[in-house]
């Protein structure tokens, strides 16, 4: 079993989006192998019509490049990245974005594919936070057992 396999077997029932792609970086990559049901109903889109694309079809107008140009230099150089960009949904209704992306290594070390935790977010109400994620709360909490899991790899916690 490789840990695509693993991920893609506790994926399934997952509350959070969770999408993997090849380890591509330059375009047309990289290129999405698996997403889960909540990612589908995330970005609003049905499963085979996901898996090929490259996740930048989530990109619009206002998707801001300084958050594009971070996510590329985490993934040039094998890094997490954690933030929060202006994601499109098929009907072209756009949402805040939490991304917590991480390469996943082959046995001798090598990046084979990329994973990325996402969930929608708004804006906090009330006092200015100092930190991008302390100006967002999520959406919805969910309580589920991989949700759990996740917390203790500190997925959209702190580094
Ligand atoms: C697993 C994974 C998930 C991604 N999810 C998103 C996303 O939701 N929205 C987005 O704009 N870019 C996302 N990206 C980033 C784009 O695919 C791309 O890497 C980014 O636009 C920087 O590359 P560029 O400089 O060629 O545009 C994701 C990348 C990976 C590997």
């Amino acid at each position: 079993m490789t840990a695509f396999e693993l991920i893609q077997a506790l994926a399934q029932d997952a509350a959070i989006g969770i999408v993997v792609t090849d380890a591509t970086i330059e375009p047309p990559g990289p290129t999405i192998v698996y997403a889960n049901a909540a990612f589908g109903l995330l970005v609003g889109r049905g499963l085979d019509d996901i898996v090929g694309r490259s996740p930048r079809f989530m990109q619009g107008k206002e998707t801001r490049r300084t958050g594009l140009d971070a996510f590329r230099r985490a993934l040039t150089s094998g890094e997490r990245f954690h933030g929060f960009l202006t994601n499109y949904r098929t009907d072209g209704t756009k949402y805040r974005a939490e991304i917590d992306c991480r390469p996943l290594h082959a046995a001798e070390g090598r990046i084979e594919n990329f994973v990325a935790f996402q969930r929608e977010v708004i804006r906090r109400i009330g006092r200015p936070a100092t930190s991008a994620a302390g100006r967002y709360e999520p959406t919805s909490v969910s309580n589920d057992s991989l949700t759990e899991a996740l917390r203790a790899l500190a997925v959209f916690g702190h580094a």
